[in-house]
């Protein structure tokens, strides 16, 4: 099903709309940038419905602090806005910036992933390492997941 969707590159400021819609409905912080968005090498990556933006990513060059010295890539702010949740729009998303790390010589990616979404990362070959944890930002429950954790 993810056949029908496209990852494309955006400007993080495009994801706004998206990241209010979505991550932040129920925090208590409506914050939606983040330091790292203009990081160098960020990428941001969305794909469209027509015109209308519907699901986004952002991929942040930065190690793990369990892996020092590892090139890496951080998965942060993914979000599919709800009525378009279910259809391939975030397996689009996670294969395409994944590609993406790989291409820029990361041997890992991870996040800290919502608990409500862990299933979502695990589909996508990540394993979850440590315990879990209370985001200070959204003060949700969390643990951190991360791919290619044996190489
Ligand atoms: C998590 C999220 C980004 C997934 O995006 P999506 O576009 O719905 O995902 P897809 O339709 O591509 O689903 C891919 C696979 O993950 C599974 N999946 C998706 N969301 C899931 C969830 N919350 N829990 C468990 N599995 C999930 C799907 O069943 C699908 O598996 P399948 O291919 O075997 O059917 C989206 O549900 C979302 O925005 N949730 C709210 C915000 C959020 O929690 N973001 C993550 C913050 S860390």
């Amino acid at each position: 099903m993810s056949d029908t969707w496209r990852a494309v590159e955006i400007a993080a400021t495009d994801t706004h709309p998206v990241r209010l819609a979505v991550l932040r409905a129920d925090t208590p912080t409506k914050q939606v940038s983040f330091a790292e968005d203009e990081w160098p090498g960020a990428v941001h990556l969305g794909v469209f419905d027509g015109e209308r933006l519907v699901g986004i990513s952002s991929w942040i060059p930065r190690e793990l602090a369990q892996r020092p010295g590892t090139p890496a890539f951080q998965l942060r702010g993914m979000a599919t806005l709800t009525a378009h949740q279910g259809r391939g729009v975030g397996a689009t998303l996670v294969r395409a910036g994944i590609a993406h790390a790989d291409a820029h010589g990361a041997q890992t990616v991870w996040a800290n992933a919502r608990d409500a979404a862990l299933g979502f990362y695990l589909a996508h070959g990540f394993v979850v390492i440590g315990d879990g944890f209370v985001d200070e930002t959204t003060q949700l429950p969390h643990h951190r997941v991360v791919t290619d954790w044996s190489r």
